[in-house]
């Protein structure tokens, strides 16, 4: 595990769509797993900046999104479609039939569809690059705690903390959805290489959990300890409880001196 501390999401935005970049440009049929949420926002930013410099093409790229609330079409404002299209789909040329989000409207035969979106990662020869938020409470994706650590793409229901977090985005007397479509943990897991961002002092604990706690259901972002390229780019308030702090800046020094491709 690798983690790069930096000193504000301006920073980690960079960083990672830096990553992703080189990611596409080693294999420009980059199946790309993408997330949602606010952490995410400077991240498209920057790709849709490289790809209208016009050094950035996703023509070949796959995607494949984390999740999707249940019960919002594709054009509520709040849904993870209209989100993905505002920040990053309308600006770049990823083909319509490369991109893969959970559909929210469906309704019954949960898991026919679930298995049907876990097939469609498989036939498009698994998840090269996954990037992942993390939860308060430590998901990701939205599988909330006690989430098992071998689920694959699933209903899910909404924890009351994400539920909290999800109202302020809703206009007021407007319900927030109570399930969700998510990848389970066992599908992030089988992605080759995971990039996780967080900021902020509200992610510290579910970060130092994560990355320092035991592996535990409990929090479901700790589950990543067990894959073997996992990189988490936090800024100085996440990781303000995490212990060993001087110990990961040592090993990034190596890292760039030793292994530098690991870090572009
Ligand atoms: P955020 O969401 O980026 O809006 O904080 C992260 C998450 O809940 O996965």
């Amino acid at each position: 595990m690798l983690v790069i501390l930096k000193r504000d999401g301006e920073e980690i935005s960079l960083q990672a769509a830096q990553l992703i970049a080189s990611a596409i440009h080693r294999k420009p049929a980059l199946v790309l797993g993408l997330a949602t949420g606010g952490t995410m926002v400077g991240v498209y930013r920057h790709l849709v900046g490289l790809h209208k410099q016009g050094s950035l093409d996703f023509s070949r790229v796959v995607t494949v999104n984390l999740d999707e609330y249940l019960g919002l079409p594709a054009a509520h404002s709040r849904s993870f479609h209209h989100f993905m299209h505002e920040h990053l789909f309308a600006h770049v040329n990823v083909a319509t039939r490369n991109i893969h989000i959970p559909d929210g409207t469906i309704s019954g035969n949960y898991d026919q569809y679930c298995a049907s979106y876990e097939d469609a990662i498989r036939t498009a020869g698994g998840i090269d690059l996954q990037l992942l938020g993390i939860g308060r409470n430590g998901h990701i994706g939205f599988n909330e705690p006690t989430s098992s650590l071998a689920s694959r793409t699933r209903l899910k229901v909404l924890s009351k903390e994400t539920l909290d977090d999800n109202s302020k985005f809703f206009a007021p007397g407007q319900e927030s959805p109570r399930c969700a479509i998510t990848m389970g943990i066992g599908t992030i897991l089988e992605a080759r290489k995971v990039l996780l961002l967080a900021t902020g002092t509200s992610k510290a604990a579910a970060v130092a959990k994560s990355i320092e706690g035991p592996i535990t259901s409990a929090v479901s972002a700790s589950a990543l300890q067990l894959h073997p390229d996992v990189t988490f780019i936090i800024d100085d308030a996440a990781a303000s409880q995490l212990t060993q702090r001087d110990y990961y800046r040592r090993v990034l020094e190596m890292t760039a001196l030793l292994t530098p491709d690991r870090l572009s």
